[in-house]
């Protein structure tokens, strides 16, 4: 199963406002779709946005658009996965977009299969792993970051068990996660949120891995409530360890400049379509936190396990 695929000069990509109840593609004809899909989480995930992006660029040139502005409004769709910016600005300044986003397409496949081969290694059989989100198949173009390292553990294997985080307000890890799991046949338990620093109390998590949307000098980025559990991780001293691929990297900037998305209160006003809170409410609706180097063990990418920066 891929989660993006281009197929005759359209880009086609899972629809995961429907899962789990539908699988089912939804198809960008031109940049602008891709836009779309990207702002409404048709398609989510740092590195499976990065490569939509990459598309979007090549059909704004297919298409004999401005592709200078094109590639402005793209880069502006979401503001925090820096792979979206990456993939724009390696898309845009190569002589063919569609060559470019096509080769981008394949390394996200040979990078999240290299990021299981080195994360595997940190992974005991046995052991009961905590996730946060949904670094998944589903957030790249297959086989995942965090979950990657689940998979690749699990092929060697090792019987790993996953706890996966609910990840209010959008669901990614009960609607994402657990259905990505199900399908491999992996054990999985769904929990709230709030259950993570209980479950660590409890001696019940082996380890934390995440995902990130960026990762910079002095920390990284990933889905609100990453920090809540690294907290936890730490006074529990449980290891949290961040999956993720070179191109999730701004070694450049401190990660207290990341521009943090701050999306629409209905995200939180409502749950499965349900009002849950009086009319008048006012919200707050960071989609990310920043989780700071200390509270990290180490980071797994492609080229190996490494420090935090
Ligand atoms: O808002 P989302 O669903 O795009 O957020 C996704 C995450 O935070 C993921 O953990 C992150 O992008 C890593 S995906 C390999």
């Amino acid at each position: 199963m891929k989660t993006i695929k281009w197929e005759e000069d359209r880009l086609l990509l899972i629809d995961q406002r429907k899962l789990p109840d539908k699988l089912e593609y939804f198809e960008c004809k031109d940049y602008k779709d891709v836009i779309f899909a990207i702002k409404n989480m048709v398609v989510r995930g740092a590195p499976a946005i990065g490569v939509a992006a990459a598309f979007a660029v090549a059909l704004a040139d297919l298409a004999n658009e401005d592709i200078k502005k094109a590639a402005e409004e793209i880069k502006s769709s979401r503001p925090t996965a820096i792979n979206l910016q990456w993939a724009v600005e390696r898309t845009l300044s190569s002589d063919s977009p569609l060559e470019e986003a096509l080769r981008i397409y394949r390394e996200d496949m040979e990078t999240t299969r290299a990021i299981g081969e080195h994360g595997a290694s940190i992974v005991e059989d046995g052991d009961t792993i905590l996730t946060h989100c949904n670094a998944g198949a589903l957030a790249c173009v297959d086989y995942g970051t965090a979950l990657g390292v689940i998979r690749a553990a699990h092929s060697m294997g090792k019987r790993v068990k996953v706890v996966c985080d609910e990840t209010r307000p959008l669901g990614q890890g009960a609607r994402l996660s657990v259905w990505e799991l199900q399908m491999e046949r992996i054990p999985v338990k769904l929990i709230v949120d709030g259950a993570a620093g209980y479950l660590m109390q409890q001696g019940k998590i082996d380890k934390v891995i995440i995902g990130a949307d960026r990762i910079a000098r002095g920390g990284v980025v990933n889905k609100i409530g990453s920090l809540m559990v690294a907290l936890a991780a730490e006074r529990f001293g449980v290891p949290f360890y961040v999956a993720a691929p070179r191109s999730t990297f701004d070694e450049e900037n401190s990660i207290y400049d990341t521009v943090i998305e701050e999306r629409g209160s209905d995200e939180v006003l409502y749950y499965g379509g349900c009002r849950i809170a009086p009319k008048g409410t006012e919200v707050v609706n960071p989609a990310f936190d920043i989780v700071p180097s200390d509270l990290i063990t180490a980071i797994i990418t492609e080229d190996g396990v490494i420090d935090p920066i």
